[in-house]
């Protein structure tokens, strides 16, 4: 029997082995479209002591949930939020989005949103989910939210106003000092997507570049989602949303009977602790010095990878914000299948005829060596350069 068991876990193990050759991996470094990375080691660690462990049940788990406390504490500090605020942990971007909406459509009883036309796609799920109407802002020449076309668009029926700090396109960042004077005046809700740039642009203003504030120091910011799956250098799934008003999440909390607490706030039910106790343990190993150096690191070489790309005769559409380029491409789509095929993974962003290029943490100066080789040569093959 045991030796039946033992053949059988291999063959399990055999199976998971050849799905997984089959994947393109951070470790090799050839992912250079990706908004995520190769989780800090102690993230690894620290996942998988806490693989049992599930928030939607807290007092099974109340080690954890000190846990998740301190995290939230810590991104509430640097956001430099108010006593007042607090946090809620969810899958990532997605979910940090849907559940501001869902705040702020309790909170004004109407449904529609003003957003950028850069935001992410994740606003049109939640139209779709909680029927909610989108209206898109153009973006000016620098690809941020035109802000003299928002006014005339504030209607009795606005929920709220998007912001992005960190646009999954090209890694911009909205106006958000005046959106939140704008939002100020108008008594509406302000949300910021952060999900890629809360874990950069602080540093970013710690290393003297001149980006525009984001977060609760603006009175009219109402929330803010950021990702520790992207740039908090952590694992998969793990996004918080930060709210200014503690009392706002019993807008989203509902009765919960047969669990230890006795209502939940938020979309899921059973919640990993795992990614919690893995995004906590990088901030306290990092601390504030440590992602410091990390975005210093990052943009280096987004600056690298842009000298590099001129070199070869492409250019960017705009100089970068963060460590995220958009290289000019005529016909995007069939040069990412044609990187695809020699192992290098980019995305293509059609509408913008470039190709998004993301300096995530795995990303070093020899492997932009290495991709740019390959990248002039599949230029001359698809006939871009
Ligand atoms: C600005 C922004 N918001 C939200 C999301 C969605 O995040 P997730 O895929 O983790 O749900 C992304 C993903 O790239 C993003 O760039």
């Amino acid at each position: 029997m045991p030796s039946q068991h033992n053949q059988k876990m291999k063959d399990v193990f055999k199976e998971l082995d050849i799905a997984r050759t089959k994947d393109f991996t951070f470790s090799n470094s050839h992912i250079l479209g990706s908004m995520c990375t190769a989780p800090h080691p102690i993230a690894k660690k620290a996942y998988l002591k806490f693989l049992e462990t599930n928030l939607g049940d807290p007092e099974l788990f109340p080690g954890t949930k000190e846990l998740e406390t301190r995290f939230i504490q810590f991104l509430l500090t640097l956001f430099h939020a108010p006593k007042t605020a607090t946090g809620h942990i969810v899958s990532g971007g997605t979910e940090g989005n849907i559940t501001a909406m869902w705040i702020a459509k309790e909170l004004s009883r109407k449904n529609k949103i003003i957003v950028p036309e850069s935001a992410h796609f994740s606003f049109a799920k939640i139209a779709s989910i909680m029927n909610m109407k989108l209206c898109l802002i153009p973006l000016t020449s620098e690809y941020i939210m035109d802000i003299k076309k928002i006014r005339k668009n504030i209607t009795k029926n606005t929920a709220a106003v998007v912001a992005v700090a960190g646009s999954t396109e090209l890694g911009t960042i909205d106006p958000i000092p005046e959106l939140s004077d704008l939002c100020n005046d108008e008594h509406l809700f302000l949300h910021v997507d952060a999900a890629f740039g809360g874990f950069v642009i602080p540093f970013l203003h710690e290393l003297g570049y001149q980006v525009p504030d984001f977060d609760f120091k603006l009175q009219g910011v109402s929330t803010i989602c950021v990702d520790s799956h992207k740039m908090g250098w952590s694992a998969i799934p793990m996004g918080t949303l930060c709210i200014r008003e503690n009392h706002w999440l019993e807008e989203i909390s509902v009765k919960s009977p047969c669990i230890s607490s006795k209502t939940q706030a938020g979309i899921l039910g059973t919640r990993p602790g795992g990614p919690i106790a893995a995004a906590y343990a990088v901030t306290k190993y990092l601390e504030y010095d440590g992602y410091t150096k990390l975005v210093k690191r990052c943009m280096q070489t987004t600056q690298y990878m842009e000298k590099q790309i001129t070199t070869i005769g492409l250019s960017v559409i705009q100089q970068p914000t963060m460590n995220v380029l958009g290289v000019r491409i005529k016909n995007p789509t069939r040069l990412v299948n044609a990187l695809s095929q020699k192992g290098w993974r980019v995305n293509a962003v059609d509408h913008l005829s470039c190709i998004r290029l993301v300096m995530m943490p795995h990303v070093t100066k020899k492997i932009v060596d290495d991709f740019i080789l390959v990248l002039k040569k599949t230029c001359e093959e698809n006939g871009e350069l």
